[in-house]
């Protein structure tokens, strides 16, 4: 069977935990691309003895030579420095620019016609740097972000309400870092506003847990970020785009006009499918969360303006 073909650069916790998601879920062939070579070479067949005893269909291989990434649907970006204890997202924003400018140098010429997701933080910066420098249209280039946050968020409100995450309705917007927005809005719990089953105060936990989620992994491994959990992540965007889906996740995509903003990439609903970003979902905000949205916005413009 003929599959897909995704590139994921950076064979780091990041990318590799990505390429193994997308093997056991069968969704498509990987290449596995690092600037350290030997890296992405030696997953690659770890992943592929992995295949005797898992038996999953498509192959991964890995290389530094992006020749043989030629063609792919899909580029997924997680090359670059993660955190360390004490650092904030922002605080990688120099050295990861660097890299996400390198990596579009080379994987881009090869497959023009790819979608790219890029994961390397901070996030937003990277992704309205990528637009600028690719000029890639905007259905073709978006970051994953608002899609861990809302995993977060699920976490955070199914433990509070003692129900399987399965049973929340929750997406967190804005910007991947302190200028995320948890939705309490639209939030539902078994289908129940979660307004009228947590109290304020018990919300404003949720939303702050879900706020320092990031940070908390970092403390805690003190080596480097989180990467289960942005690689489900990823993997979730990654078959909505493959098997054309449709569904409704929060991405870091381009706003022109929506949510009362224009030209800016951030985190907001939207549909994926087979040409990727297809639309941005406009949700009825409140009041409070339109204007944190916009602070966010604002943040993310501070921070573009830094760096040229
Ligand atoms: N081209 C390809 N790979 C690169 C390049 C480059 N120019 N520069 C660095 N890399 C590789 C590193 O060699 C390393 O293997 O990127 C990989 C990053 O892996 P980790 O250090 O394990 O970092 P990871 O936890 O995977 O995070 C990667 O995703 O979540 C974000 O903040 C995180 O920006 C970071 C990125």
């Amino acid at each position: 069977m003929a599959y897909p073909k995704v590139t994921v650069v950076g064979a780091g916790n990041v990318g590799a935990t990505t390429a193994e998601l997308i093997l056991l879920k069968g969704l498509a062939d990987v290449t596995l691309v690092d600037v350290v070579d030997g890296v992405p070479q030696g997953k690659a067949l770890d992943l592929m003895h992995m295949r005797s005893h898992e038996q999953f269909g498509p192959e991964v291989r890995g290389t530094s030579n992006y020749a043989e990434t030629a063609g792919s649907d899909l580029v997924v970006v997680t090359a670059g420095v993660p955190r360390k204890p004490g650092m904030t997202r922002e605080d990688l924003i120099d050295v990861n620019a660097g890299i996400v400018k390198a990596v579009l140098d080379a994987a881009l010429p090869t497959s023009p016609d790819a979608t790219f997701i890029f994961v390397t933080n901070p996030l937003d910066v990277m992704v309205n740097l990528a637009a600028h420098i690719s000029g890639l249209p905007k259905s073709r280039l978006m970051g994953m972000g608002g899609a861990l946050d809302t995993a977060r968020y699920k976490y955070a409100i199914a433990k509070a309400c003692q129900v399987e995450p399965s049973a929340v309705e929750a997406m967190v917007v804005g910007a991947h870092g302190q200028g995320m927005v948890p939705l309490v809005s639209n939030a539902k719990v078994a289908g129940k506003p979660l307004s009228e089953i947590l109290s304020p105060e018990q919300i404003t936990e949720v939303r702050a847990e879900t706020v320092a989620g990031g940070g908390q992994v970092v403390e805690l491994l003190k080596t480097g970020s989180a990467f289960y959990a942005p690689a489900a992540s990823i993997c979730q965007m990654v078959a909505a785009i493959l098997q054309d889906t449709k569904g409704t996740i929060s991405t870091c995509a381009k706003l022109e006009g929506e949510y009362g903003l224009d030209g800016l990439y951030m985190c907001v609903p939207c549909l994926l499918g087979a040409q990727g970003m297809e639309g941005v979902v406009e949700l009825n905000l409140a009041p409070d969360e339109l204007e944190q949205l916009k602070v966010a916005a604002t943040s993310i413009k501070g921070q573009l303006e830094g760096l040229a």
